[in-house]
């Protein structure tokens, strides 16, 4: 049946949104990987070259998922310049809650002191920052919301298999945060984003209820070499289409944040997209390691803060992971 007439009020928000502003939090114990190798069989050598690892960060005793994810989010309400009241809805990406509820984002709220405002969690593990900032794009454009607080939030130090020496020297922990409002001109380009089905075993973590009953905390499991070949192929396309779904060229991008996962992945999006040289990209995963959801707000506070990157600057973002999911799209910087 044709519906001609709704007595429903639709709501209408912005024209466009932005990033107002960006937060970060590191793990206090910086762990090299001169002591990664106290733990594992490997070396300094072989992790640079495979990862561009330098050392990573994690928690110390009195860190945990949600003392990261409130000074980030700190951080980024401080420097959007946004009364906290304002806040009116939050989304925190992360898969290392430790309880199923309640949700890291009401926890963030009633840490901030915000008032009330919609919160829910958001589970697309090292793509998740990303999928947030174009939910966020689309409660401020459509008016659901008027300010939203986006984080991205991990502690994989403690669901690291360091009996899997593929897998033990990759992992941080961290959170990033931004808070997106309304904005005159474009300010988040287009979503390119989506999942592939049926790969789902290719990064899994163990199931809740298997890992009580051995009496042990789920850990993370990665066929690394599979996941390598499809962020070197399928998600480097995915960043061309990115650029494309925003209008932009190569040489009118400023800063390409990728998903630290490894340098050699950031190597082959950067064949492929043909970026000028003057074109800032982030290393941070040098410094910090593989921070799953925390990883893209986290490098882009550190560019910001450097002065590699600059405000107004255009960003390239894409985050891709387990699932296997993804998503990416062009930012203007806070
Ligand atoms: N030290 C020394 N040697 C090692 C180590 C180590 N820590 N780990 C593995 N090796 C050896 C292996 O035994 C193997 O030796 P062999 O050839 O004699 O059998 C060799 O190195 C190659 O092993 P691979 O596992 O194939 O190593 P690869 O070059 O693929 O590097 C890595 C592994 C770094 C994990 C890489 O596959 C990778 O970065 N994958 C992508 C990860 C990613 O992008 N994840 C995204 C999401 S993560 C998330 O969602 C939580």
């Amino acid at each position: 049946m044709r519906i001609m007439s709704s007595p429903i009020k639709a709501s209408h928000g912005a024209a466009y949104s932005r990033i107002l502003g960006v937060g970060g939090a590191r793990g206090n114990r910086v762990v090299d990987n001169a002591e990664m190798c106290t733990i594992i069989d490997s070396s300094d050598e072989w992790i640079q070259q495979r990862t561009g690892i330098s050392e990573r960060r994690w928690v110390d005793d009195e860190q945990t998922a949600l003392t990261l994810a409130t000074e980030a989010a700190r951080k980024a309400i401080e420097r959007s310049g946004v009364a906290t009241d304002q806040i009116d809805a939050v989304l925190v990406s992360s898969v290392s809650n430790e309880r199923r509820f309640p949700s890291l984002s009401v926890q963030v709220a009633s840490e901030l002191g915000l008032d009330n405002p919609a919160a829910t969690d958001l589970q697309a593990a090292c793509a998740g920052f990303c999928y947030g900032v174009s939910l966020a794009d689309s409660m401020v454009r459509t008016g659901s919301a008027h300010y939203v607080l986006v984080v991205g939030v991990e502690v994989l130090s403690k669901q690291t298999d360091f009996s899997d020496r593929s897998t033990a020297f990759l992992f941080g922990d961290g959170a990033g945060a931004v808070v997106i409002g309304p904005s005159e001109v474009p300010g988040i380009g287009p979503a390119v984003w989506g999942s592939e089905i049926n790969t789902g075993e290719i990064i899994h973590s163990d199931e809740f209820e298997v890992a009580v009953a051995g009496g042990f905390s789920p850990k993370i499991h990665m066929e690394g070499n599979k996941v390598f070949r499809w962020a070197t192929t399928y998600i480097v396309e995915k960043t061309v289409e990115t650029l494309e779904a925003a209008g932009l060229t190569p040489e009118e991008l400023d800063v390409f944040i990728p998903h630290q996962a490894n340098n050699r992945i950031t190597d082959a999006m950067l064949r492929r997209l043909k970026l000028p040289d003057d074109v800032v990209v982030s290393r941070d995963i040098k410094m910090m390691g593989n921070a799953s959801a925390a990883s893209v707000p986290i490098a882009m506070e550190a560019l910001l803060e450097s002065g590699e990157a600059k405000p107004g600057d255009n960003a390239l973002i894409i985050g891709f992971g387990a699932g296997l999911v993804y998503a990416g799209q062009v930012v203007v910087l806070p």
